[in-house]
C-alpha cells in the first residue's frame, strides 16, 4: 500500500523552500498531498485559483506532478486527514523561529486526533531565512530575490508582488 502524507500551508507564493520540503518528503512517501488551507488568520495575495495553479505548473516543471496531488481545504485538517485516510502531516522546519508556532500547531493536531502524526522536515540550508512573506516585502521593495522562487512561476509571481 501507499505511504501518503499531506503537506498543509499557505503557500502564498511557493518558494524554492517548499519545493525543496515537497521534494524531500518523497524520498520518504510514495504520494504527497500539497494542501492549501484557507487560513482565516491569513490575508493572500495571490488567490487560491492563483496558488493551485502556480504550485501545478512547478510540479510539472519539476516532473513530480504524477506523485503530487494539490488539494484545498477550508476548515480542520485533522478532519481533512481522517476524511482522506492520512495520517501524517508534513511540515517544513527552519531553525529556531519556526518552533513555537509547529510546536503548538502539531500538539494542537494531536489532541484533536491521537492517531495523526506530524513529522518536520529540515528545510535546505539556502532557505533557512526564506519564508513567503519576507519575498514578497523584499520583492516590492526592489531587492532581488528571485533565485528564492521557482523558475517556471517567477515572473508572474513578481509582477503581481510589483503591481500591489
Ligand atoms: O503556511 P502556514 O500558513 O504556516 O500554514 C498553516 C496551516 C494552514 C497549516 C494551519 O493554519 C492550519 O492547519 N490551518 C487549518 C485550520 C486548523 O486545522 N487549525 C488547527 C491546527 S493549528
Amino acid at each position: 500500500m501507499d505511504k501518503n502524507a499531506i503537506y498543509p500551508g499557505t503557500f502564498d507564493p511557493l518558494t524554492n523552500g517548499h519545493l525543496d520540503i515537497i521534494k524531500r518528503s518523497l524520498k520518504i512517501f510514495d504520494k504527497i498531498t500539497v494542501l492549501l488551507a484557507l487560513n482565516t488568520q491569513k490575508k493572500t495575495l495571490f488567490t487560491l485559483e492563483e496558488r493551485i495553479n502556480q504550485i501545478k505548473n512547478v510540479l510539472i516543471s519539476e516532473n513530480i506532478q504524477d506523485k503530487v496531488i494539490v488539494d484545498c481545504f477550508d476548515g480542520l485538517l485533522v478532519n481533512y486527514c481522517r476524511e482522506n485516510d492520512i495520517n501524517i502531516i508534513i511540515r517544513g522546519l527552519r531553525p529556531l523561529v519556526d518552533f513555537e508556532y509547529e510546536f503548538e500547531m502539531a500538539m494542537a493536531n494531536r489532541e484533536l486526533n491521537h492517531n495523526i502524526e506530524t513529522i518536520f522536515i529540515l528545510t535546505d540550508q539556502n532557505y533557512f531565512y526564506l519564508r513567503s512573506s519576507l519575498i514578497k516585502d523584499v520583492i516590492k521593495l526592489g531587492g532581488d530575490i528571485s533565485n528564492k522562487i521557482p523558475p517556471s512561476i517567477k515572473d508572474e509571481v513578481i509582477k503581481k508582488i510589483k503591481t500591489f
